[in-house]
């Protein structure tokens, strides 16, 4: 598969991956307050319902075209600190695995039953931050290394 098309796809599923924690972190949290607490909880369990549907595979297409286009700069992480873009580039990963850390967590503690909501809002909070600093450094490490 081409670079270009590889670098679209990983932009897209980017789009729709980020797009979605911010919808659970800034917009849902946000309405809390103004809906009836039931109706929030089967929203809630509408929502993940379809997340878990959708999400593998926008998740697998990210990560996939992600190690796609890191084969180019195999050069940069056997250096990984020789330069600011090697740097940023480095660390951009790093926090990208960290994300699919926090999803394998959550899944050990669904499975486990100890996924309370407190637990679910800090890992969406930690994630929020997760990507805004991937997407951040992914411009970066073009423009100011
Ligand atoms: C949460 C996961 C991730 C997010 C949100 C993310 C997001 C992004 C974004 C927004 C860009 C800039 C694309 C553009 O504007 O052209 C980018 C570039 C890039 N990403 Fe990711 N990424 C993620 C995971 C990964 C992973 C796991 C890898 C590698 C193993 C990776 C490797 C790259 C590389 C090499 C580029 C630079 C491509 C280029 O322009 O040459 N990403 N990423």
């Amino acid at each position: 598969m081409g670079y270009g098309l590889l670098l679209i796809l990983h932009l897209l599923a980017a789009i729709a991956f980020v797009g979605t924690v911010f919808f659970e972190v800034v917009m849902l949290s946000g309405i809390r307050r103004h809906v009836p607490r039931a109706a929030m909880l089967q929203l809630e369990r509408a929502l993940g319902t379809r997340a878990t549907r959708i999400m593998p595979w926008v998740l697998l297409v990210l990560y996939g075209a992600g190690l796609g286009l890191a084969s180019r700069y195999h050069t940069v992480f056997a250096q990984p600190l020789s330069s600011g873009f090697a740097t940023m580039l480095t660390i951009k990963v790093l926090l990208a695995l960290s994300v699919f850390g926090h999803f394998a967590c959550a899944m050990v503690w669904r499975r486990r039953g100890t996924l309370s909501g407190k637990r679910s809002d800090r890992l969406h909070v930690s994630v929020f931050c997760h990507v805004l600093l991937i997407v951040v450094l992914a411009k970066a490490m073009f423009h100011f290394s």
